[in-house]
């Protein structure tokens, strides 16, 4: 059974963990949209599309979202360029060497997707922004691509975050254009990624309270980091 405490717990992570990833990851695709217009025109145009075949007000279907290849193509991309969570712990259940290094039975240990993610072996030229790394000829070793973590605790709320980030920019991009308001607007990880400048209004799309279109995003086109 479990403890008040452990149901709080658990209460928390799935607000905290479905909340904070995926407004991270709509930001960042906001920014990449309005800085990349080779990328904004192919997913308008894959969008578009979808948005031909349906009615005024008519919803998206399992069979929508699963031509939005190219438009998760570039999110998968984003999120492997910028995790949201950037790194997560595990604990050694039995002694293990790796690399030269012993790691005792017990110890916590720490996994960093933004390593994996930029290793040259697994994802060549690897600070190239390339959607297409996700073709689905093109596949990534197990445990390679790791956002959403792995194994037994993988993320949950993979296939949630999907629907959302695809139902948003669906609607994001047949319906509005954007463009940043700020030239030069860096960000750091704090863990997560924080565009300093702007946090007043990023909370606004965390939050959920505003999408001001054209204002959401206060970023600029240096994908600089400080
Ligand atoms: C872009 C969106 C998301 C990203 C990048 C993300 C990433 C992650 C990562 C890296 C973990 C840790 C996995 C591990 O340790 O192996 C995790 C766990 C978790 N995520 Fe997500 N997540 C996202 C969206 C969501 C959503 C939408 C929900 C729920 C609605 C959710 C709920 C959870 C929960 C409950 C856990 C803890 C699972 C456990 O400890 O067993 N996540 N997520």
């Amino acid at each position: 059974m479990l403890s008040d405490e452990e149901i709080v717990d658990n209460a928390i992570i799935v607000m905290k963990g479905g909340h904070d990833t995926s407004t991270i990851l709509l930001t960042f695709l906001i920014r990449l949209l309005a800085n990349d217009p080779s990328v904004h025109a192919a997913i308008v145009h894959e969008q578009e599309e979808i948005a031909k075949s349906k009615a005024y007000g008519e919803l998206l279907t399992w069979d929508d979202l699963a031509k939005m290849k190219y438009t998760w193509g570039v999110a998968m991309e984003t999120l492997r360029l910028t995790p949201p969570v950037f790194c997560n712990f595990r604990t050694t259940v039995k002694d293990f060497e790796y690399g030269g290094f012993l790691f005792p039975k017990g110890w916590q240990v720490v996994w960093a997707a933004f390593k994996t993610h930029m290793d040259e072996t697994i994802f060549p030229d690897p600070s190239k922004f390339d959607p297409t790394r996700f073709k689905e000829q093109n596949p990534v070793p197990p445990h390679s691509f790791v956002a959403f973590g792995g194994g037994p605790r993988i993320c949950p709320g993979y296939e949630f975050a999907r629907i959302e980030t695809l139902a948003v920019i669906h609607h994001l991009v047949t319906s509005f254009t954007w463009k940043l308001s700020s030239k030069h607007n860096p960000f750091s990880r704090d863990p997560m990624p924080v565009f300093k400048q702007v946090q007043a209004t990023v909370n606004k799309v965390l939050f959920g309270l505003h999408f001001v279109v054209g204002q959401a995003l206060n970023v600029g086109p240096d994908p600089g980091m400080s």
